[in-house]
């Protein structure tokens, strides 16, 4: 039976029964639904309007609900419109016409807001667990490549000499804001709609301060009318998420171009390795790259959600049901590519030798140009100096290390015989000592950051 079989007595079109329907994907809320339901029983209780015989039948009901769920044996039927309907059919089945109090007050639209609510915030803190798996992964690279030294790019051409672990760590902290942003949507999410009713309020003498703490809210929602349409923490939920999928993406494509051949910085693991079925040789970054396009997929999960949302009139429209997909296939999302990222990086095999050679003297043109702002020439003509012994060097075929003293000192009077001294990487690393540089002394202090990061948050 509809659950407006009062009102309309005829049956629904069956595709627009299937249309209409949101059990298919709403059945992850039985949790929530459950719980929200216990504590609504009880708000009832105190409200004066279920006795307290009649509250305990209805919470040992809906305990053996959950329990049937927990254990997989939960049947749904035919006329199972969402999980709110499913719950409480089964409540009547088990407990006989009682089960019809326990909606007294309230509206699938405060209901579904509150266990999407519950449902997204469990999701937050899950997300951050597996962010943090995979910061503490960064950061023990970071601890085991000590020391190797690889070319830095910008524009993906040879800039200047990085530490490995200052690269390892400035992938850390895009996911440190990643889980910081997940932290704030999180508080700003813990208020309960409950016991807005369909949209004006409730009409029976809840304690909805009471109500939200027994559900782990804040507080209770202060606007009947936005508590039942707000969806702001699903859309930011899917921001985070497609935050989260764009840095893994660039880290996944940074980590595909230094395993090709041509790069040969680093090889990824057998069990993050595919092979082709043609080519006999080949030894394919798949899991990387999937990474890499799920983020593409995200995007538009968050795309979809915003367009979804951006002309609904005030309070609760059906379109509102389609706010879950998404959420539920970003949430899964990155249950697959947060271990998947940690996994490829911690059994990652680097070769270190690779990334020095490929240091080359160029890099060390920046210092060069220091070298001579040390002994007073200005910056400007520092820069232009060194320009000039980088073209005579390339006339002559040699590089910059080669380049004799009468060359620079032609292009530069204040060159001496010790600027030989700036083609040595390590001191080019030394050199960047100021916090946030790749200096070993700062990264050693910014890995030091990091790991309070880790602990506090
Ligand atoms: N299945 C619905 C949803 O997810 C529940 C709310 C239905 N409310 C209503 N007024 N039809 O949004």
């Amino acid at each position: 039976m509809k659950l407006w079989a009062g009102r309309l007595s005829g049956s629904l079109d069956p595709v627009v029964a299937q249309l209409n329907a949101s059990l298919p994907f709403d059945r992850r809320l039985a949790r929530q639904d459950v719980r929200g339901s216990i504590a609504w029983a009880r708000a009832l209780a105190r409200a004066g309007v279920l006795t307290p015989a009649e509250a305990d039948e209805i919470v040992s009901g809906l305990e053996e609900i959950g329990r049937e769920f927990e254990s997989g044996q939960f049947v749904f039927v035919e006329s199972d419109e969402d999980i709110h309907t499913a719950v409480e059919r089964r409540l009547t089945e088990r407990i006989g016409p009682l089960a019809g109090k326990l909606h007294t007050g309230r509206s699938r639209n405060d209901q579904v807001a509150t266990d999407f609510r519950l449902w997204v915030l469990e999701a937050v803190d899950q997300a951050d667990a597996r962010l943090r798996a995979l910061q503490a992964a960064l950061i023990a690279r970071a601890e085991k490549d000590w020391s190797v030294v690889l070319p830095g790019y910008t524009h993906l051409q040879r800039a200047q000499p990085i530490l490995l672990s200052h690269w390892w760590l400035a992938h850390f902290w895009a996911f440190q804001r990643d889980r910081e942003r997940l932290h704030d949507l999180g508080r700003r999410s813990r208020v309960m709609p409950l016991g807005s009713g369909a949209l004006a309020g409730t009409a029976f003498a809840i304690d909805r301060a009471a109500l939200a703490r027994d559900l782990g809210f804040d507080s209770p929602s202060p606007n009947s009318l936005d508590a039942v349409s707000d969806r702001d923490f699903a859309a930011e939920f899917l921001f985070c998420a497609t935050l989260i999928g764009l840095h893994l993406s660039r880290l996944a494509e940074a980590l595909i171009l230094y395993a090709t051949a041509e790069f040969g910085f680093v090889e990824l693991d057998e069990a993050y390795s595919t092979g082709s079925s043609l080519m006999p040789q080949k030894k394919n970054p798949d899991p990387l790259e999937l990474v890499r396009a799920k983020s593409g997929k995200l995007i538009g999960l968050l795309s979809g959600l915003l367009a979804m949302l951006k002309a609904l009139p005030s309070a609760y429209d059906k379109d509102l049901q389609e706010d879950k997909p998404p959420v539920f296939e970003a949430a899964d999302t990155l249950e697959l590519v947060l271990p998947v990222m940690t996994g490829a990086i911690a059994t990652l095999k680097v070769y270190t030798d690779r990334m020095r050679a490929a240091v080359d003297a160029q890099m060390l043109a920046t210092d060069l140009a220091d070298y001579l702002v040390e002994r007073g020439v200005p910056f400007r003509e520092a820069h232009r100096a060194v320009g000039q012994a980088v073209s005579r060097a390339e006339a002559l075929g040699v590089a910059l290390p080669q380049l004799p003293l009468a060359e620079y000192q032609a292009i530069q009077p204040a060159f001496g015989p010790d600027l030989f001294q700036v083609f040595e990487p390590d001191r080019a690393l030394q050199r960047r000592a100021a916090t946030g540089g790749t200096a070993p002394q700062a990264v050693r202090e910014q890995l030091d950051l990091a790991k309070a990061a880790i602990r506090s948050r």
